[in-house]
């Protein structure tokens, strides 16, 4: 058995500055001497969980739960506040929209910009950029700049790239719900095509049947807590009792 992620009492902490700073409220903040107002908040605390290399698990969890921070952790796009975090693979994230793209680039430097982030040389996405661009289904909007893209024409490219990196470790935050019907079943497709190659998904949804659909194991987070772990129909069930009004356990 190989662990492809793991956690150890895992906890990340922000700060939150609940003023925006501004030069002349800080300037009289240090005349008269008073700390501004900031605030500690666990966005995530004890959590511990591992996931084999082929397995497929999906973590869920009403907004705020510490869904998008725990992929940020296993990305390693921000560190632990404390415990240990394992990662064995190449990493395919598609963090959350528009993590890794410049809003003032075009669909096709965003590529170059992307796929450097993940890793691949210029000459690689030379090679892949056709094939990019076509599965994304952008069309001549690949030249406009990012930020005219709806939200879901920036998951059909950040999907396109992830779909071509060939990651051990595939990262998805919400890409399915944001797509249209017909993004979201080629995207399903590739995902199938990854879990049949043997790969580890990670899969952050509050859709229970996209879950069911892809994942056998999920990790439902609350409170920045681990409130349940387990085959994905059990967990899910609770979960869509929480929903509907029932108590946490
Ligand atoms: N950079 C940040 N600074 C401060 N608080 C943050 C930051 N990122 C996330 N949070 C807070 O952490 C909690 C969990 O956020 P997140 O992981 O994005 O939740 P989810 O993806 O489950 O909706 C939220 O309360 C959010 O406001
Ligand atoms: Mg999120």
């Amino acid at each position: 058995m190989t662990i492809a992620i793991r956690f150890e009492d895992v906890g990340k902490r922000f700060v939150v500055q609940h003023q925006r700073p501004f030069l002349a409220r800080e300037l009289l903040r240090s005349v008269l001497q008073r700390p501004s107002h900031r605030q500690e908040f666990w966005a995530l605390r004890n959590v511990s969980f591992s996931i084999e290399a082929g397995e497929s698990v999906a973590i869920l969890g009403t907004n705020g739960s510490g869904k998008s921070t725990t992929l940020a952790l296993i990305a390693q796009t921000t560190p632990p506040t404390e415990g240990t975090i394992t990662v064995n693979g190449r990493l395919g994230p598609l963090l959350e929209l528009g993590a890794g793209f410049h809003p003032d680039l075009s669909g096709y430097e965003n590529i170059y910009l992307n796929a450097s982030l993940l890793g691949l040389t210029r000459r690689q996405v030379d090679a892949l950029l056709g094939s990019i661009v076509e599965y994304s289904g952008i069309g001549d909007f690949i030249d406009a700049p990012i930020q005219t893209y709806s939200t879901g024409m920036k998951a059909r490219l950040g999907f396109a790239v992830v779909a071509h990196i060939d990651p051990d470790i595939l990262l998805l935050d919400e890409v399915l719900s944001v797509g249209d019907g017909q993004f979201a079943q080629k995207c399903e497709a590739t995902i199938r095509g990854f879990q049949k190659a043997g790969k580890t998904l990670c899969f952050v949804s509050h859709n229970p049947s996209q879950v069911l659909a892809l994942c056998q194991r999920a990790i439902w987070l609350h409170g920045g807590r681990v409130q349940a772990i387990g085959p994905a129909a059990e967990v899910c069930a609770g979960y869509q009792r929480f929903l509907d009004g029932g108590a946490l356990a």
